[in-house]
Parts: C-alpha cells; sequence; structure tokens
C-alpha cells in the first residue's frame, strides 16, 4: 500500500543525510524553531516549502481556513508550547487568495459540522459587511474577506493571554498577517504586525 510513498520517504531521507550527515541526529537532539505558522489546510498552501525552511525550523498549525479561535484547545495547546516552550519569536497567520474555507462560510450552502467552524468568517464577513459589498467583482470581495479573516485572526492571536503573558515578561514576540497567492507563489505581507500590546488597537 501506498509503495510510492514509502520510496519517496526513503529517497528523501537518503537525499537529506546525503547534503548533511548529521542532519537527523541534530533533529532528534533539539527543536528550535523561531517562527509559528497558523495556515490553512489547503494542500496548495505547504508551509516550509512557501517560505524555504528546513524540518526543524517552523512549528506549524493547519486547519481549515486558517483560523485561530480563542475556545479552540487544539490551537491554543500549539499556541502555548510555542510561546512557553519553543520560545518563538514570530507568529505568522498565513491565509491564502481563494480560500474554499472562506467562500463556503459565507455561500449560504449546508455541509455539516465545517458550518459552525467558519461561524468566525461569517462574523468578519458581517463586520465588514459595507466594504464588502461594495466591491463588485465576487472573486475580488472573497479575496478581501480572506485578507480581513487574516487580520481577525491576527487579533485573536495577539489579544490571546498567552501572547500577554510573554510580552509582560519581555519575551520578544511579533504576530504578522499574511496571504499567500495561489496563482503566482508570492505572499503579501498585509502590515499588520503587532508586536506589543499597545499596538493591538490599529488592528481596528
Ligand atoms: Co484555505
Amino acid at each position: 500500500m501506498l509503495d510510492h510513498l514509502k520510496a519517496n520517504n526513503r529517497v528523501w531521507a537518503d537525499q537529506m543525510v546525503a547534503d548533511d550527515t548529521a542532519f537527523f541526529q541534530r533533529l532528534e537532539d533539539q527543536q528550535a524553531p523561531e517562527y509559528l505558522w497558523i495556515g490553512c489546510s489547503d494542500s496548495r498552501v505547504p508551509a516550509n516549502e512557501i517560505v524555504g525552511l528546513a524540518p526543524g525550523e517552523l512549528f506549524v498549525h493547519r486547519n481549515v481556513a486558517n483560523l485561530a479561535p480563542p475556545q479552540d484547545a487544539n490551537y491554543l495547546s500549539v499556541l502555548q508550547y510555542a510561546i512557553d516552550a519553543l520560545k518563538v519569536k514570530h507568529i505568522l497567520v498565513v491565509g491564502h487568495y481563494g480560500c474554499g474555507g472562506v467562500a463556503a462560510a459565507v455561500d449560504g450552502g449546508r455541509r455539516g459540522l465545517v458550518d459552525h467552524w467558519l461561524h468566525p468568517i461569517r462574523e468578519v464577513h458581517e463586520q465588514h459587511q459595507a466594504e464588502l459589498d461594495a466591491i463588485g467583482d465576487e472573486k475580488q470581495r472573497l479575496n478581501r474577506l480572506c485578507e480581513l479573516n487574516v487580520i481577525r485572526q491576527v487579533k485573536n492571536v495577539a489579544t490571546d493571554i498567552f501572547v500577554r503573558e510573554a510580552w509582560q515578561r519581555g519575551q520578544a514576540l511579533s504576530v504578522h498577517g499574511w496571504v499567500y497567492s495561489l496563482s503566482n507563489g508570492l505572499i503579501t505581507d498585509l502590515d499588520v504586525t503587532v508586536g506589543k500590546a499597545e499596538e493591538i488597537a490599529r488592528l481596528g
């Protein structure tokens, strides 16, 4: 079963060792990533590859539509571990244009549990209804919603108690909002970086 994947894995592991004999030994001893990536589960948005980081350099949390829900134990566990144990310096909330999750949140369709998961995006949509309604092109409107969703998730992360406590004890930590383009592979920085509690207000 899935022999091609196992074969790929052997080729990959061999290549890593060929490039750097001690690679796996070093990783086994310690992971010390400087970045936490919170991104979409979409198969077209592979976190490490997009930013050219090797195993051990990026702590990753992915879910449908890159949400950071304040009550989600999975996300919160990742966030706390990244901040308190790994002491990452940057948290990257990375959405992507053409996100199926974002589109599904507002198309009125019923899909089951995921409709509840996507509820926060409908709230973002309501909050920015006037701005979004003014965008005539549907694709552009959804892409703007992708951006607004990222900004909202940056706010969720930056206002979280784990982040606030890190800042209070003087730990260097910034939260960034990015959007990845499926059409050209490039990241757009939404310029909503928050590096201290006083900067949260700029997120609106
Ligand atoms: Co997506």
